[in-house]
């Protein structure tokens, strides 16, 4: 009897660590709230949502203040763009930065954790000349406000490299490197991160029967022990792609950057419908394993030992995007009830 008690107690705790380790991961691992769709639920609803699945950081695109708002008082860290709209005029005109600034930002010091402001999204290339300006601006703001703890970034991806295989030998596109060489200066100065978009289901569902990539490498399913290496570059052994396309601008930031700039996701995810490889149970396996492996502190061939962070594209399908596997990357229903087994509890 006592032995059996002793087991419960003992289960019981390993079952409480367990939580306690998985809730942890939590603070690296967020959701991408993607709000083009005409049938989402209301902010307050969303909100309810990310607290009853434990969801800690949000990160959306445009800042809206009806959205803004619902975050106020919680504990849930808030990410949001500078939209591409407004980056050209506020490259040059410091007003526009200040009321921005002061509209959104300002009324919520205090109210909600900001991570990030990103600084357009994924608008490199095309308004390379004016992020860094736009960058500079906000932080003199933030630090007129001693808001430091707030990094500005900016989201790129795959388009920005010119090189991109095999990882060591990748680069930046030659048309955006001297902007990139200034805003991971800028990066590096801050201690921000560069943030990326991506997915390596479209590695899969576009380019792999071209470029032999398997589901089992998309899917971080490959990566084990005992598995043998997939992809080998020198001395780097690939298992996943994920890890070779982020290796990849790990060498192309060595390439342009003289310090440590790190990388943070800023959107990846699987599709449930509407293309090759999609489905519930592949978005689970994807977004469960590259939530377990950007929190693992391994980091990735290349720069070994390193936690990453991360957002999971998105909350919710979004029925205006267009047509195909786009609008089908929500975890949840629109009535908020998961898709698929939330990968945050
Ligand atoms: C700067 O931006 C503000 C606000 O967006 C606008 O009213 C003003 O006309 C702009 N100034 C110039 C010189 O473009
Ligand atoms: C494709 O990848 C597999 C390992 O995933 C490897 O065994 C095979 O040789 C590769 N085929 C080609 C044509 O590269």
């Amino acid at each position: 009897m006592a032995k059996h008690n002793f087991h419960a107690i003992a289960l019981l705790f390993m079952v409480a660590m367990s939580s306690i380790v998985a809730r942890g991961n939590n603070i690296f691992v967020g959701a991408y709230y993607g709000s083009e769709g005409n049938n989402l639920p209301p902010p307050w609803k969303v909100v309810q949502l990310c607290e009853k699945y434990n969801i800690r950081r949000i990160r959306f695109n445009e800042p809206n203040l009806d959205i803004l708002e619902q975050f106020r008082g919680t504990n849930i860290e808030v990410s949001f763009s500078v939209p591409g709209e407004l980056i050209i005029n506020q490259a040059t005109n410091q007003t526009a930065v200040e009321e921005w600034f002061v509209k959104y930002v300002v009324p919520f010091i205090g109210e909600f954790t900001i991570n990030y402001i990103v600084v357009g999204d994924k608008v490199i290339p095309g308004l390379d000349d004016n992020i860094l300006p736009v960058m500079r601006s906000l932080q003199d703001l933030l630090n007129s406000r001693y808001l430091g703890q707030v990094k500005i970034t900016t989201m790129v991806g795959l388009t920005a490299l010119g090189v991109q295989s095999p990882p060591s030998s990748g680069a930046f596109d030659p048309n955006v490197l001297e902007n990139m060489k200034g805003i991971l200066k800028f990066l590096w100065g801050q201690g921000s991160p560069l943030m990326l978009s991506l997915y390596p289901y479209d590695a899969y569902a576009y380019t792999g029967y071209t470029n032999n990539i398997s589901l089992g490498y998309a899917t971080f399913t490959s990566q084990t022990e005992q598995n043998p290496p997939i992809r080998i570059d020198g001395n780097l052994y690939y298992k996943n792609v994920f890890d070779d396309m982020v290796d990849a601008f790990h060498a192309a930031i060595d390439k342009a950057c003289a310090g440590d700039v790190a990388i943070a996701i800023g959107e990846t995810g699987w599709p449930t419908e509407g293309n090759y490889g999609a489905g519930p149970s592949l978005a689970l396996t994807y977004n469960l394993n590259f939530k377990n492996h950007i929190t693992s502190g391994k980091g990735t061939p290349m720069k070994p030992n390193i936690y990453i962070e991360g957002f999971i594209r998105s909350l919710f399908n979004e029925n205006e995007k267009p047509e195909g596997e786009s609008q089908f990357y929500g975890m949840f229903h629109v009535d908020s009830t998961p898709i698929y087994p939330s990968v945050f509890d």
